[in-house]
């Protein structure tokens, strides 16, 4: 990746372009994912949460994709929301964004990362398990009556 074209920002409330970058997510969320499975109207409340953070690139002054976690103990945290605009997909930010979450869990002591993701979609699964992450179990009708998910998991040592 040219280091140079990219970076990689956390989402600060207290940061002067958060209502931009916050409606900007939410417009990438609404193509990306499917009603039942967007947070596009809860996305700023979620955002607000203690808990809960936001990981995105941007390039120049476009976001061209994000990630959301959250800790749900002080041992656990999910990754909540992965998403990469279609025009910059297979460039490596996935998978950026991915590593760093890792590495702000690891740095917090927390010994277990999860997430759900439907089977179906098999550049995120792919995605998943290149960075060690395996099937925990698969979660029938998780995200609607004919769509199910797999839990997965990442343990650190
Ligand atoms: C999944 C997603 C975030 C991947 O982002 P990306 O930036 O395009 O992925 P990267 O370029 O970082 O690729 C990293 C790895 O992901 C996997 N991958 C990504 N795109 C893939 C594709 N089209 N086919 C197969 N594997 C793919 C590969 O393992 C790849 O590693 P490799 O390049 O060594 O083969 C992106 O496709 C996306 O936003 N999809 C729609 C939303 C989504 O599914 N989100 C996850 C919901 S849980």
């Amino acid at each position: 990746m040219e280091s140079s074209k990219w970076e990689m920002v956390e989402l600060q409330r207290n940061s002067g372009n958060w209502r931009e970058v916050v409606e900007e997510i939410v417009r990438i969320e609404k193509r990306v994912f499917p009603k039942h499975e967007s947070l596009s109207k809860s996305f700023e409340d979620e955002i607000k949460k203690k808990h809960t953070g936001l990981l995105y690139t941007r390039i120049g002054d476009e976001v061209a994709a994000y990630l959301m976690f959250s800790s749900t103990s002080s041992l656990c945290a999910s990754i909540t929301k992965l998403a990469v605009k279609e025009k910059y997909r297979r460039q490596g930010h996935g998978e950026e964004l991915l590593k760093a979450a890792i590495e702000k869990c690891k740095s917090r002591n927390i010994s277990r990362v999860s997430l759900h993701v439907d089977p179906l979609r098999i550049e995120a699964t792919n995605l998943y398990k290149k960075l060690g992450f395996q099937v925990d179990t698969l979660v029938e009708r998780y995200y609607s009556s004919d769509r199910d998910a797999y839990r997965m998991y990442l343990d650190f040592d």
